[in-house]
C-alpha cells in the first residue's frame, strides 16, 4: 500500500474529556505492521459530538470516515480492515 492511512483524532474538549487524550498516543500502540502505513494527527472539534445520532465521544476520522466511541483497539482494527482490503481478498488457485 503506497497511500497512508490518515487517523484523525478529535482533541475538542467533549472528546478529550471521554477518552480521546491517550489515543494520541496510538502511534506508540500500534502493531509493527501497521506503523508505515498510518499517519496519526490530532484535530480540533470535528462538529459532530452535538448531534446524539453520531454516535458517542471519542470521535475520529480515518480516512476520512467518521468513527465514535472510539478506542486504541478500534481504531487499529479499522486500519487493519483498510490495510487488508488494499490488498485484497482473493486467495490464489492451488
Ligand atoms: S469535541 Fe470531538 S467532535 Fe466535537
Amino acid at each position: 500500500m503506497d497511500e497512508l492511512i490518515d487517523v484523525e483524532i478529535c482533541t475538542g474538549t467533549t472528546c478529550f474529556v471521554m477518552g480521546a487524550g491517550h489515543l494520541l498516543n496510538l502511534a506508540e500502540e500500534l502493531p509493527a505492521r501497521l506503523r508505515p502505513h498510518v499517519n496519526i494527527c490530532g484535530s480540533h472539534c470535528l462538529g459532530v459530538c452535538g448531534d446524539p445520532r453520531n454516535g458517542r465521544p471519542p470521535f475520529a476520522r480515518v480516512n476520512r470516515m467518521l468513527l465514535s466511541n472510539v478506542s486504541a483497539e478500534s481504531l487499529i482494527e479499522a486500519c487493519d480492515r483498510i490495510l487488508i482490503g488494499s490488498k485484497g481478498d482473493r486467495c490464489d488457485a492451488v
